[in-house]
């Protein structure tokens, strides 16, 4: 490894933009299918692989919603992100805030209960084994429709505790923000936080809307604020955090290869971007691997890499004295020689 692949290895980092079901191994995903005696389309991890050729967000997305059947019990569910933050961990990453998509699994007759208990088993585990912190955010499917949205914050509600925000994913372009006003009211009544996936595919209308009507801390990719000069002046403005997903848009086609990535651009245009892995089993890399692919092809310096790593959580829900711990951390990371 040279300097800067260490730096990148060891450097403390949050993760915030990660799709729990995003992180299923196809080993794992043939495990679970075997204990829960699920047939499978696709008959080797080898095929599996193979198949994960993307030609946009929509394409992805059939393959990913077919390989989150074999999630069928409690303990796949915490097995799924025991297998997360193990990863997660060697990584660095201290702090993950994940999205999980309960309609994905209580569409299928799974009870929200089973989904979130498991996942909040792995999370508690997280924090006392691996010493790595993490919230939970429950993610709306736009392709569904708003009354569906509005019944999963209904099941959620008994839940609340365990749940620090709700999101917005799925098939963006068709789907604005503005057909969630509703249940993004609703949750911030209840004191949830908001963020949404929005300018990935859709255009830069899509995220002030995420700003405007949903309200939302965080856009979840935003790259595509670029395109509006008036969008970027205000993102810098109110210091909103854009968790960008390097290899997720190479894999997507957002950005025909890494090179033309623009998240260079988005630093310099002084906005909070950080980099995450959004679904890494699907991709080909964790978070490390995210920042060192958009090191590589964009030449970022020492000190980019440590205001990403900054960024991450600068743009966190973690509680300011959380967040100075783990700035100083960096601080003391940064400053050895
Ligand atoms: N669900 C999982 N990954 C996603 C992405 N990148 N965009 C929208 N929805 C998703
Ligand atoms: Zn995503």
């Amino acid at each position: 490894m040279n300097s800067l692949e260490t730096f990148i290895a060891g450097i403390p980092k949050a993760e915030l933009h990660l799709h729990i079901e995003g992180t299923l191994e196809p080993e794992l995903m043939f495990a679970l299918a075997q204990r829960n005696r699920i047939p499978l389309r696709l008959k080797s991890v080898e095929e599996v692989r193979r198949a994960y050729q993307f030609h946009n967000l929509q394409s992805f997305l059939d393959i990913y919603y077919e390989g989150a059947a074999v999630l069928i019990q409690e303990q796949d569910f915490y097995d799924l992100a025991w297998a997360y933050f193990e990863r997660a961990y060697k990584q660095n990453v201290r702090h993950a805030e994940i999205f999980f998509d309960p309609q994905t699994h209580t569409e299928r007759g799974i009870a929200f209960e089973t989904v979130i208990a498991g996942l909040q088993r792995a999370m508690e585990d997280a924090a006392s084994k691996l010493n790595v912190s993490s919230k939970l955010i429950l993610c709306f499917l736009r392709h569904l429709s708003a009354e569906s949205a509005v019944r999963t914050l209904e099941e959620a509600l008994p839940f609340k505790k365990w749940i620090t925000a709700v999101g917005l994913d799925s098939s963006e372009v068709g789907h604005p923000p503005s057909k969630f006003a509703r249940v993004f009211e609703s949750a911030r009544q209840e004191g949830l936080l908001a963020v949404a996936h929005a300018g990935e595919e859709g255009p830069p209308d899509y995220i002030w809307e995420a700003l405007d009507i949903l309200k939302v801390k965080r856009v979840d990719h935003g790259v595509r604020c670029l395109e509006d000069s008036r969008l970027v002046q205000r993102l810098a403005r109110e210091k909103i955090p854009l968790t960008v997903c390097p290899l997720s848009n190479i894999k997507l086609r957002v950005f025909e290869k890494m090179e033309h990535h623009n998240l260079k651009m988005l630093l310099e245009a002084e906005l909070t971007a950080t980099v995450n892995s959004d679904d890494p089993a699907y991709f080909g890399g964790y978070v490390a691997d995210n920042f060192l692919a958009a090191q590589k092809a964009l030449d970022l310096s020492r000190d980019q890499i440590a205001t990403l790593a900054r960024n991450s959580f600068e743009g966190s829900f973690l509680s300011g004295e959380e967040r100075k711990r783990y700035l100083d951390e960096i601080s003391r990371y940064c400053a050895k020689p």
